[in-house]
């Protein structure tokens, strides 16, 4: 069923005309993201290594609306291949967003880490989105004009959140955006992350560290009896790929109920 922009109405469609491409694209938040940005109007090339999922979001989206391309983010020759093809396709690209990423090994020991674990969560969650930024920009820079954004998480923003391989990567992947915004924002390019607290998605399944990740959410939350849900962080993303954040620039907007920024366990707050 080809999915119609006509659900948002054409006054409220926050992304008319605009062309995006969404790396890990295929499911989670990705696919949610792919979504929304088609209902506001946008046209989506879903980039991912999951080929059956990925054509069959691109089907259910209304090819007029997407189309999918095989990218493995971590090898260059595919992250500029979609970035062409987007151009090639659809005859632009306005949005970049950097979504692909791995959890690694949960392994929570630094005494117990691999360097080659550290180098294959690396090679997707950083290098992937420095290739997606490099690519983009090449096409953005000449337009003077774009957004490039990224999904970090929660742990790029406390310590003791996740693996150690994860953390290192969600930093690591701030400090580029940041970098990138510095340079590009003279060409008028934004580029921004979002950063999720933990969902639910095949990345953070039911069990992680033995644990259900809703449940363990909201017992660690700040903010209580909501729950975060992958929808929220699709707006976010719409948020910043918007004309609404058209004045909005390095920056790592975390959705995250306020965990990383509050610390009440001193126990001052009661009713
Ligand atoms: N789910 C969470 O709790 C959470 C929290 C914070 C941040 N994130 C971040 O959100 C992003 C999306 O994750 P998700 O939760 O939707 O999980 P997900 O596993 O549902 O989606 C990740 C997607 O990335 C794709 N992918 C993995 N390696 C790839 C590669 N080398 N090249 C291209 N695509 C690749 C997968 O095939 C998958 O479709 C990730 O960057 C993740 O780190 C997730």
């Amino acid at each position: 069923m080809a999915s119609s922009s006509q659900e948002v109405p054409a006054a409220a469609r926050k992304l008319e005309g605009k062309v995006a491409v969404i790396t890990g694209g295929a499911s989670g938040i990705g696919a949610c993201t792919a979504r929304l940005f088609v209902k506001h109007g946008a046209r989506v090339v879903v980039a991912d290594i999951q080929d059956e999922l990925g054509a069959s979001l691109c089907a259910e989206l209304g090819p007029e609306n997407s189309s999918y391309v095989h990218c493995d983010v971590s090898d260059e020759a595919d992250v500029a291949g979609a970035v062409d093809h987007a151009v090639a396709r659809f005859g632009g690209l306005d949005v970049m967003l950097n979504n692909a990423g791995i959890s690694g090994e949960m392994c929570f020991s630094i005494r117990d880490g691999a360097k080659e674990e550290l180098e294959r969560v690396l090679a997707v969650n950083v290098v992937g989105p420095f290739l997606g930024t490099k690519h983009a920009a090449r096409v953005m820079v000449p337009a003077r004009r774009g957004c490039i954004i990224s999904t970090s998480s929660l742990v790029s923003a406390v310590g003791g959140a996740g693996p150690h391989a994860y953390t290192t990567s969600k930093h690591a992947l701030v400090g580029l955006m940041k970098n990138a915004a510095a340079e590009l924002g003279r060409h008028g390019i934004r580029v921004n992350c979002v950063a999720p607290a933990a969902v639910a998605t095949s990345i953070a399944p039911p069990g992680i560290g033995g644990v259900d990740v809703d449940a363990l959410m909201e017992a660690a939350a700040n903010l209580k009896g909501v729950g975060l849900k992958v929808d929220d962080v699709a707006a976010a993303m719409l948020f910043l790929a918007s004309d609404d954040a058209r004045y909005v620039s390095g920056q790592n907007l975390l959705v995250d109920g306020g965990f990383s920024v509050v610390n009440p366990s001193l126990g001052f707050f009661r009713d």
